[in-house]
């Protein structure tokens, strides 16, 4: 059909624990004004035991569920570069946990911290193909770099829900997409590692030339002039990224790049990735939850989103702001989801880094420790055991 296709609605969960990067730079003698203004960092969320992927998604995507209903909803997509299982999507954990019907597909998808953007593209051609079908977008990341390491630093955990569908309520999608892959090895994770492995500026460098790629493509396919835009939301490894790829593309476009217009294109979405860490996949989306959230009435205006996924891939495309959509935010939840968490010392967050499953096939139960509602109970003969409260 022709109709409008969009968000329709936007939730986000974080964990039961937050490390203050006060805690982490008093532990290894960094100089805090690192953490604070050179990458733009304050805190990391911070799983329980008894917390992952699967359990933040479902906690994301249940306040859509409450309000909506699973009433079509034919479709579950769930992006993640935190994979808990090789061959089972966690999304089929999660439409278990939600009670989804069972007339549904549900699938995983990976490319990095980009998967969530292929996601959305994905549902939109299916709500395209069937106007009445509504598509659950689930991000759910932990990032998790070596103990130590220039990475620790940038570590953060959230989910990120999203109803695609028709007529949306909050942001449509609109105009084409500008699209860039270059096969480099900035950022990988093998699969015999639960920590990532990670060329920290060469990251950073590939981020730049893949944004600009990308924005080239978007501007050939005929998208809109930068200026059209009101705001950015980018992919955020740490909130003084997204600062470093807007002032790139402000000067590939020929723009001077003054300090006041950076700050009013990208200064409100920052809040919840620079006191939730990196969430890879949720991450640009937790950008436009915290702009949506924070913002003056932004009715008509037009987003850009520039997401990057490491190895790599990035996408830039454009929204519009939807006529009422103050009415369908969740900033008092989004706001309760970051204050709620349980700061815990340095010893505390790393013994919790250090947790792995034995892979003996035994009966290893989690401590009980989140206050969430879904808890991992534990591994027993090689299975996830979850539980909803
Ligand atoms: N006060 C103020 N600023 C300070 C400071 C102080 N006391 N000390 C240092 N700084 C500044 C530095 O000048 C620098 O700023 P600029 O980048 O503007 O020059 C900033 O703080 C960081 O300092 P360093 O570059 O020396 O820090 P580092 O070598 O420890 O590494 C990092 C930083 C590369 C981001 C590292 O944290 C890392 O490897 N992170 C993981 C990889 C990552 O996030 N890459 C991003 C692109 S890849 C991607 O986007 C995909 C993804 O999600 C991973």
């Amino acid at each position: 059909g022709n109709s409008a296709i969009g968000i329709h609605d936007l939730s986000f969960a974080t964990t039961e624990f937050v490390l203050p990067h006060t805690a982490l730079a008093d532990y290894n003698g960094t100089e805090i004004g690192k953490y604070h203004l050179g990458i733009g960092q304050r805190s990391m969320s911070v799983p329980a035991a008894d917390e992952d992927i699967v359990t933040l998604g479902a906690a994301a995507a249940a306040p859509i569920i409450a309000r909506h209903g699973a009433e079509g909803i034919r479709t579950v997509v769930f992006a993640t570069e935190s994979s808990i299982d090789q061959a089972k999507s966690a999304g089929v954990y999660v439409h278990s946990l939600l009670g989804l019907p069972s007339a549904a597909r549900v699938v995983e998808l990976k490319q990095a911290c980009y998967g969530a953007t292929a996601a959305l593209q994905f549902a939109i051609g299916l709500v395209h193909r069937d106007p009445g079908h509504r598509v659950l977008v689930i991000a759910s990341d932990v990032s998790k770099y070596d103990l130590d390491s220039p990475g620790e630093a940038t570590q953060g955990a959230a989910a990120v829900a999203m109803l695609i569908g028709a007529d949306p309520a909050l942001v449509r999608i609109e105009g084409p997409s500008g699209l860039f892959t270059a096969d480099v090895m900035d950022f990988w994770r093998p699969n015999y590692r639960d920590t990532a492995l990670v060329d920290g500026q060469d990251s950073i460098n590939a981020y730049l030339q893949a944004a600009q790629g990308a924005w080239k493509d978007y501007t050939e396919q005929g998208g809109r002039a930068l200026e059209e835009f009101s705001a950015f939301c980018y992919h955020q490894p740490f909130t003084k990224m997204a600062y470093k790829a807007h002032r790139h593309l402000l000067n590939y476009c020929g723009h001077e790049v003054d300090e006041a217009t950076v700050a009013r294109h990208i200064g409100q979405t920052t809040a919840y990735n620079s006191v939730v860490g990196n969430s890879y996949t949720a991450s640009v989306y937790l950008a436009l939850a915290a702009l949506l959230d924070r913002a003056d009435d932004m009715t008509g205006q037009a987003i850009g989103f520039l997401s990057y996924g490491s190895g790599s891939v990035a996408e830039f495309f454009g929204g519009t702001v939807v006529p009422g959509y103050r009415e369908h935010l969740r900033t008092a939840a989004h706001r309760e989801a970051i204050e709620r968490r349980k700061p815990v010392d340095y010893a505390r967050y790393r013994a919790l880094h250090e947790r792995s499953f034995p892979a003996d096939g035994g009966d290893h139960p989690t401590p009980s420790e989140t206050t969430g509602p879904f808890r991992l109970a534990g591994l027993r003969d090689h299975k996830r055991l979850y539980e909803s409260r």
